[in-house]
C-alpha cells in the first residue's frame, strides 16, 4: 500500500526540524485517512525530513516523541517514542470519525505533524419486518440514517408509490440519526400495504428496509376491574336479601 507523508517544516538555525506521519491506509493532501468501522488505521511518526528532502542527520534518533488523540496525551510504551513512535487505532468505531492525532517533538510542541479520520458508514438499512397495528392505534415505522458521509432524507413508498403525506395522515420527522413514519390512527383501506424506507448513500448506494403492514381489527377492551367490582356487589346484595328474608322466615317460623 502506497505511503504518503505529510510535513511540518520548520526551520532552526541551519538544522530543518520537522516530524512527519506516515500511514497506512495513506493521507490525503487535505491531510485526511479514509477509513471504515472495524478497519485498522496505523501511524507511525518520525522526526526529520521526507525521502525527497535531504537526509538525516542523526539527532532524529535521539528525538523523543508526543502523540496525541484530540489534544489529549496518548500513552506509549517506553521503547516506542524515542527516534519514531507509532500507534495503531483498532477496530475503528463510530467515534473515531473526525479524531485528530497529532505527533510533536518532546522538546518542542510546535515541531509538529497531524491526521484527521474520515470514518465512512451506510445507514443500517436492510431485511423486512412485518407489523402488526389495530386499528385506530398509532402507527409508527422507523429507519436508521445514521450515516457518514449523511444521507438525505429518506424515500418513503407505500406499495411501490410515494407516500402520501396528506392522503394518509402521516407525519415525517427525522433527527439525523431516525427518520419515522406515523399516522396517529391506523385505517385498513389507508395504511395496510407494503412500505419502504429508502436512503441514498453517495459512497454506499441505496440501501432499503421493507415493512409488511397489517391492520386488525380493533379488539373490545372490557374494563375487567369494574366489571369483577359490579359482580361482587350484585352477589353481595343478593347474599344479604337472602339473610335477611331468611330471618324473617325463621321468625315467622317461632
Ligand atoms: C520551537 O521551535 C520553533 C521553530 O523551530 C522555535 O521558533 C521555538 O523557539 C522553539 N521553542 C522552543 C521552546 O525551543
Ligand atoms: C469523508 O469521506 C466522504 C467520502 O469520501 C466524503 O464525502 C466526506 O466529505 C469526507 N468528510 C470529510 C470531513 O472529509
Ligand atoms: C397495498 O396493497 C395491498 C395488497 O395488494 C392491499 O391490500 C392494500 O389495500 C394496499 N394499500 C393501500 C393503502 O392501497
Amino acid at each position: 500500500m502506497k505511503s504518503w507523508y505529510l510535513l511540518v517544516l520548520l526551520v532552526s538555525g541551519a538544522q530543518t526540524l520537522c516530524v512527519t506521519i506516515e500511514s497506512v491506509p495513506g493521507v490525503g493532501v487535505d491531510g485526511t485517512i479514509q477509513t471504515e468501522l472495524e478497519r485498522t488505521v496505523s501511524l507511525v511518526c518520525r522526526p526529520g525530513s521526507a525521502p525527497d528532502l535531504p537526509p538525516r542527520e542523526g539527532w532524529e534518533e535521539e528525538e523523543e516523541l508526543v502523540w496525541l488523540r484530540n489534544g489529549a496525551v496518548v500513552s506509549l510504551k517506553a521503547g516506542n517514542q524515542k527516534g519514531s513512535s507509532s500507534v495503531c487505532v483498532t477496530p475503528i468505531i463510530h467515534g473515531d470519525n473526525g479524531a485528530t492525532f497529532t505527533c510533536h517533538l518532546r522538546r518542542n510542541a510546535s515541531i509538529q505533524a497531524s491526521v484527521t479520520l474520515n470514518v465512512t458508514y451506510p445507514p443500517t438499512l436492510s431485511g423486512s419486518e412485518e407489523v402488526s397495528v389495530e386499528e385506530a392505534s398509532p402507527l409508527v415505522l422507523r429507519c436508521d440514517v445514521f450515516a457518514n458521509p449523511p444521507v438525505m432524507s429518506p424515500l418513503w413508498t407505500l406499495n411501490g408509490s410515494v407516500v402520501d403525506l396528506s392522503a394518509g395522515g402521516f407525519t415525517v420527522t427525522n433527527d439525523g440519526f431516525v427518520s419515522q413514519l406515523s399516522a396517529s390512527s391506523a385505517e385498513r383501506s389507508l395504511h395496510e400495504g407494503r412500505y419502504q424506507c429508502t436512503a441514498d448513500s453517495p459512497v454506499y448506494g441505496a440501501k432499503t428496509r421493507v415493512f409488511q403492514v397489517t391492520v386488525t381489527d380493533k379488539t373490545t377492551k372490557f374494563p375487567l376491574v369494574p366489571i369483577i367490582a359490579g359482580v361482587v356487589v350484585v352477589c353481595l346484595t343478593g347474599l344479604f336479601a337472602i339473610i335477611s328474608r331468611w330471618s324473617r322466615i325463621t321468625k315467622c317460623c317461632k
